[in-house]
């Protein structure tokens, strides 16, 4: 048995992947990990986190033990999540609702969170409803990407019911023609694409790799001068015109339309130079309250900038009536 430690991951406190993963547990409850892991220097077992298939498979395994989702299957290509970093967003949105709710997480079906992006994988939903129950509802531009969502929700018949999947056909639309005029919210989230071009993502790739083979050195390891590509990502993934800033834009407009619809919007923002321009954007179109979120995911820090047009007065009615 792999003795678990805490490793100070600085995720959020309610993240059960703050500790080691235990790989001897994982393999006994995902034979398919097996062929992937083996001893590092330090004797503890471990995968090769620069090997995509072994990545992929750890986070197959993670998602069947822990969030009970036993089929997760979509094409080479697309973007694999890492299971640690999305879940801490759903926690976070946790805190957040509880916050209008006398420190209590709301949970089931009651609350109804829109993810804007959802990609092939439909992460944040399968994790936030196996986590906190919720409904959701995933869009994305990219119908090939809604196509295979639809395919996991149809092969976890258990969530068949609380996650449903949209095409939005406008890539210049966030929230047109995806919130129906009767249709609320409880909050919004999204990981939108990073980079503002195809060259940008891919050197953005590139720089990944490379850290990964300088970690690999420092812990002794031999880095592959062809290490390839772990993170996937089809390139409307990763890219859109303007980049992440641009995006965010679009949505914080867009996001007035359907004011009283949504309690919170949120997105997560990776570049914090973004953040002086998108709380200039917020204050143009009058928001009542504005949220940053930092979050530590090992090396890597992001934040969730969340906003919502209700008053306190409204924000309590939203919680009384909804939840
Ligand atoms: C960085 S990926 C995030 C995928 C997934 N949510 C995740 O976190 O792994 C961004 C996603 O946004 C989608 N997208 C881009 N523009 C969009 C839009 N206007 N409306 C909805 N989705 C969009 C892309 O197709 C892509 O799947």
């Amino acid at each position: 048995m792999t003795e678990i430690t805490i490793d100070k991951k600085g995720l959020h406190p309610r993240n059960i992947h703050n500790k080691r993963y235990d790989f001897s547990l994982l393999m006994n409850n995902f034979s398919e990990l097996k062929k992937f892991v083996s001893k590092n220097k330090f004797g503890d077992l471990s995968v090769d986190y620069s090997n995509p298939e072994a990545v992929l498979t750890l986070n197959k395994s993670l998602l069947s033990y822990f969030y009970k989702i036993k089929e997760w299957n979509f094409p080479q290509g697309h973007l694999c999540p890492p299971i640690p970093g999305r879940v801490d967003y759903i926690h976070y949105m946790a805190d957040l609702l509880s916050e209008s709710n006398s420190g209590k997480i709301p949970t089931g079906k009651k609350v109804k969170v829109l993810d804007i992006g959802t990609g092939a994988t439909c992460i944040y939903p399968l994790l936030g409803n196996s986590v906190y129950g919720w409904r959701f509802v995933g869009v994305d531009i990219d119908s090939d990407s809604v196509n295979t969502a639809k395919k996991i929700i149809k092969s976890n018949p258990h969530i068949k019911n609380n996650i449903k999947c949209r095409y939005q056909k406008d890539s210049q639309n966030i929230f047109d023609d995806v919130i129906g005029s009767e249709e609320r919210f409880d909050f919004t989230l999204c990981n939108p694409p990073f980079h503002s071009s195809l060259e940008e993502a891919l050197e953005g790739s590139a720089q990944k790799i490379k850290n990964l083979n300088t970690n690999k050195q420092k812990k002794g390891l031999k880095a592959k001068s062809k290490d390839v590509l772990n993170f996937g990502g089809k390139k409307a993934e990763l890219w859109c015109p303007g980049g992440e800033i641009e995006f965010i834009k679009r949505m914080i407009h867009q996001s007035k339309n359907k004011d009283k619809q949504c309690f919170w919007f949120s997105t997560l923002v990776s570049k914090k130079e973004n953040l002086a321009t998108i709380y200039d954007e917020l204050k143009k179109i009058e928001v009542k309250d504005v949220k940053t979120i930092d979050m530590n995911q090992g090396q890597k820090k992001t934040r969730i900038v969340a906003w919502t047009f209700l008053s306190k007065d409204e924000q309590i009615l939203w919680s009384e009536k909804n939840w």
